[in-house]
């Protein structure tokens, strides 16, 4: 391919309108435009988009760069692919003659795409077939929505999937890899007598199943076999869905969340076609770092039960962490959508739907004070601290008000009396306020990060910095040699040690990390790193890292100037040495004075 073409291709791009595409919101500054990046969680936007240089990239993470290079990243797709993406969204036409070196995955892919029209083959032409049609239409689907999903029939013979492929000549050896093919005493399937749910990946390739059975009252077979982790088939990154989903996601700018297939279909059947469930498992950060590619905005509907419940509060961690907004709809009577859907229909379905979204605040509350006998004290005591636990991570004091008069309510006690344990409650938590000279309000910081930092402000940058390289550099120059007034605790800044790492490394690794301390400081780091996980410090946050590295240095200041005012006084200073010494405290103040401006 002649690089005049590509040239061609990225001169014509519209940088800005491919950014946008993307669901990015864009501001203009200058002549540049300014946003949230999409290759890591932000509060204040570092994405930088420059329609002058053609350049999309992230001073944060480093991601992005120029445009192919940018819908690599963000497609996750190779240099080939993303040429021709941009060439197709500027409307070029463009003929790659580059000979592509085949995705090694794609024979799976094949054998996989082959299964879902034997599958779909059988379920359209056989007497089985109707079966399953009859339990699938009893369930409220529609011959329209099963073409929709491609959903399909395995045969209960043990082989017959395993007979198509070897008619085809696909290898033993990739049948099995593939997960479709056992090999146990001989070669048979591993989906047997069950209705197919195909599955893709993110890039729309087929990858797996998930399989229900309809006809066999054996109650110790599992209701549903996914397909087992293969070559191509990873549960922590499977949304079942999402080949059909994206384009809506980015549409309706929100993606839902349900427990299963069944309530997918069923708000698909209503028109929210925005929605996807994980197989089986809970929401990993995987998936919920790819969704976020998409939307910040998160809705999950699990079912209406305990075991419901209990998945939605996992599922809302895992997703304030990557950086969403966070709803959900609690289903009356432990119902799941599926249900709910055959019970009152679509429209009830969507109307209760979108009239009953609340914040994830409002859900734990509404979780946490649910069924619950407050006249006993054990049950009292429990919700209010949970509640207050709650309540302790929100920065905004009137809505923590608004519910501690709720809880007051709730509970049938008075706000004076609430109010008064919830202060108590925070009094104590291990928040020492002689140490933590600049603690953000809300922080939770454990008592063993103490022994390790003389300030918060050093922990939260060792926490950013070990995000990434360009951050960990990005630290360490702005924070420059000069701050011999701030002592770190142990030998070096640990800021610096990830610097030097970072020399040596382009992933962060904690094996890699750990080899390069001291004994002193890897005796710190374990503990250190529990207590970090027990904090509730953000993992990134770009205006954060500029208020510490200023905190740092005014304590830095601070500490050189009392070291100075020691010795002005010390009887052995001679008047001279005093002299200097008074005049480097005026510069230092000067100094500190001109640095809190900045801020
Ligand atoms: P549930 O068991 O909660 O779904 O599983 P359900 O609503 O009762 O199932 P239907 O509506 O009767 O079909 C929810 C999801 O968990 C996974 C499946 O993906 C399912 O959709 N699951 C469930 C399994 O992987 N294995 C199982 O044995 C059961
Ligand atoms: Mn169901």
């Amino acid at each position: 391919m002649a690089t005049d073409d590509i040239k061609q291709i990225i001169d014509a791009t519209d940088i800005v309108a491919l950014v946008s595409s993307y669901n990015i919101k864009l501001d203009k500054q200058g002549k540049n435009y300014k946003g949230l990046c999409p290759f890591h969680h932000e509060d204040t936007p570092s994405f930088l988009v420059s329609p002058e240089k053609k350049l999309a990239h992230c001073f944060g993470c480093g991601g992005g760069g120029d445009p192919i290079k940018f819908i690599m990243q963000i497609e996750n797709i190779d240099f080939q692919d993303a040429i021709i993406k941009l060439a197709e969204f500027n409307g070029i036409e463009y003929k790659s003659n580059y000979h592509k070196k085949e995705n090694p995955n794609k024979k799976y892919y094949d054998i996989v795409k082959m299964a879902i029209n034997f599958y779909r083959a059988n379920y359209e032409k056989t007497e089985y077939g109707l079966e399953a049609r009859d339990y699938l239409l009893k369930r409220g689907l529609t011959d329209e929505v099963i073409k929709d999903f491609n959903i399909g029939l395995a045969p209960k013979q043990r082989d017959s999937l395993y007979e198509v492929l070897r008619d085809s000549n696909f290898l033993e050896l990739d049948m099995v890899d593939s997960g479709l093919i056992n090999n146990e005493n001989g070669y048979h399937d591993f989906f047997i007598g069950r209705i197919m749910f195909p599955i893709y990946d993110e890039q729309g390739n087929p990858i797996g199943f998930s399989a229900r059975i309809f006809d066999n009252k054996d109650k110790n077979q599992p209701k549903y076999i996914n397909s087992k982790e293969s070559m191509i088939y990873h549960k922590s990154e499977v949304l079942f869905n999402f080949q059909n989903a994206k384009g809506e996601i980015m549409k309706m700018k929100r993606v839902i969340l349900h427990e299963g297939q069944m309530d997918v279909i069923a708000s698909y059947k209503s028109g929210m076609k925005e929605a996807i469930c994980t197989m089986g498992t809970a929401l990993s950060i995987t998936q919920a770092r790819i969704l976020y590619k998409y939307t910040n905005n998160a809705i999950i509907c699990y079912d209406g039960d305990k075991a419901g419940i209990k998945a939605s509060l996992k599922a809302i961690k895992i997703f304030k962490q990557v950086g969403f907004n966070v709803r959900l709809v609690l289903l009356p009577d432990g119902m799941d959508p599926d249900e709910y859907v055959l019970k009152y229909g679509i429209d009830k379905y969507k109307e209760y739907f979108e009239s009953n979204l609340i914040d994830e605040i409002e859900y734990q509350y509404l979780v946490t004070i649910m069924n619950k006998d407050f006249s006993d004290n054990i049950v009292f005591k429990e919700v209010c601290n949970q509640i207050f636990n709650l309540l302790f991570a929100e920065r905004s004091e009137s809505i923590k008000e608004s519910y501690l008069k709720r809880l007051a309510k709730d509970t049938n006690t008075s706000y004076d009396a609430i109010r008064f344990d919830y202060n108590s409650f925070i009094g104590n938590q291990n928040v020492n306020v002689d140490f933590i000279d600049d603690y953000e309000p809300n922080e939770i910081v454990p008592e063993t990060i103490k022994e390790v930092w003389n300030s918060i402000a050093e922990l939260r940058l060792f926490i950013y910095a070990k995000g990434s390289k360009a951050t960990a550099i990005y630290i360490d120059q702005t924070l420059g040699d000069d701050l011999n007034g701030f002592k770190p605790k142990t030998a070096n800044l640990w800021t610096k040690l990830v610097y030097e790492y970072y020399m040596n490394f382009d992933k962060f690794d904690e094996g890699l990390f750990v080899k390069m301390l001291s004994a002193e400081e890897a005796c710190y780091y374990t503990e250190m790193m529990e207590a970090v996980s027990k904090s509730n410090i953000e993992p990134y946050n770009q205006e954060d890292i500029q208020n510490c590295i200023s905190k740092i240095k005014l304590l830095s200041c601070d500490a050189k100037n009392e070291e100075l005012k020691r010795k002005i006084s010390s009887n052995n200073t001679s008047k001279e040495k005093q002299f200097e010494y008074a005049n480097d405290v005026f510069q230092n103040k000067k100094k500190k004075l001109q640095m809190s401006k900045k801020k």
